[in-house]
């Protein structure tokens, strides 16, 4: 948990299953219950939705890092908070408890306005595919552990586990790991593109905390339209992208603060200072 300072922050900020790390511009949000392998509970899943909606309007956080505490990132649904006590509850209480899931893992998660990097610490079993495919970029360690283990006990990857998965990965991955519910490492998870790279543990933090900081250099509005337009376009047509790309550039220059377009051309094609090819334009 932060201590921020203020009594409101403080408020804000207190939460039983995740903890917040801010270090220079990076929000490190750890799901945080290594005791049981930081399974998705009910409480953590509101938590989720919580920290999202802080971290959001928060300057401490240009980019979201998700990873998990201990050895874990997450083992996947909580089988006992998740599945048997919920068995229990009303039709209402379950839609709700879903409600929230789902919120988080990936309409929330697809739609922050600031970049987002899964660093996947080790396992990562079932529903937690959902909010590592919901992030923008992922890095994992070679040792981590990952797994659509459903199959094994006789259910199926719904909380959209079965759809994230698939689209990211190729249709016979999805297909062969989704059917045999069998693991595999993180290289093998980089191989088949779940994950942008995989790296010895060891490098992992350092890793990721690099890639933060080459998006923090970005002018963060258009980023920010960058990553929204390129997950929604992939279900769109030939056509429909062309003319939502079209709005959606005339509506991120015009409503951009730093007027990163003009000051590109300016210092390109007047000032001669940079190449776009090779850099970032100068921001101030
Ligand atoms: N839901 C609820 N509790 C879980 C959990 C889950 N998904 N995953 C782990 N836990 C709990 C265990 O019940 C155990 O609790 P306890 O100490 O009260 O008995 C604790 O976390 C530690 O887990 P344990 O199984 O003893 O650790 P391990 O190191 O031997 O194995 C895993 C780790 C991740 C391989 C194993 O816990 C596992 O297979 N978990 C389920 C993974 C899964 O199939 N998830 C898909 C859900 S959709």
């Amino acid at each position: 948990m932060v201590n921020p300072g203020s009594s409101t922050a403080e408020r804000l900020y207190s939460w039983q299953t995740v903890k917040i790390d801010f270090d220079d511009g990076i929000a490190w949000v750890t799901l945080n219950r290594p005791d049981k392998k930081n399974a998705l509970s009910p409480t953590l899943n509101r938590e989720m939705l919580q920290v999202l909606d802080a971290l959001e309007v928060d300057d401490r956080c240009k980019v979201l890092v998700l990873t998990g505490a201990g050895e874990s990132f997450s083992s996947g649904m909580d089988l006992k908070e998740y599945f048997k006590e919920v068995d229990k509850a009303t039709p209402v209480e379950v839609m709700r408890v879903r409600r929230d899931s789902m919120a988080w893992q990936w309409r929330r998660l697809q739609t922050f306005p600031k970049p987002t990097i899964a660093m996947v610490n080790g396992w990562c079993f079932g529903g937690a595919f959902t909010p590592l495919c919901s992030c923008d970029l992922a890095i994992c360690a070679d040792e981590a552990t990952f797994g659509l283990s459903e199959i094994n006990w006789g259910i199926i990857p719904a909380g959209n586990v079965a759809k994230a998965f698939a689209d990211k990965v190729s249709p016979a991955d999805a297909m062969y790991y989704a059917m045999t519910g069998e693991t595999f490492d993180g290289k093998r998870a980089s191989a088949m593109r779940l994950v942008n790279e995989s790296v010895p543990r060891a490098q992992l933090r350092e890793r990721t905390a690099a890639l933060a900081r080459k998006l923090m250099e970005k002018n963060p509005h258009v980023l920010w339209a960058v990553k929204d337009a390129t997950r929604r376009l992939r279900s769109m047509s030939w056509d429909e992208a062309e003319e939502y790309l079209y709005a959606k550039a005339q509506a991120t220059y015009s409503t951009d603060p730093e007027q990163g377009r003009k000051k590109g051309m300016d210092q390109f094609l007047e000032e001669k200072s940079y190449r776009p090819g090779l850099k970032n334009y100068r921001r101030e």
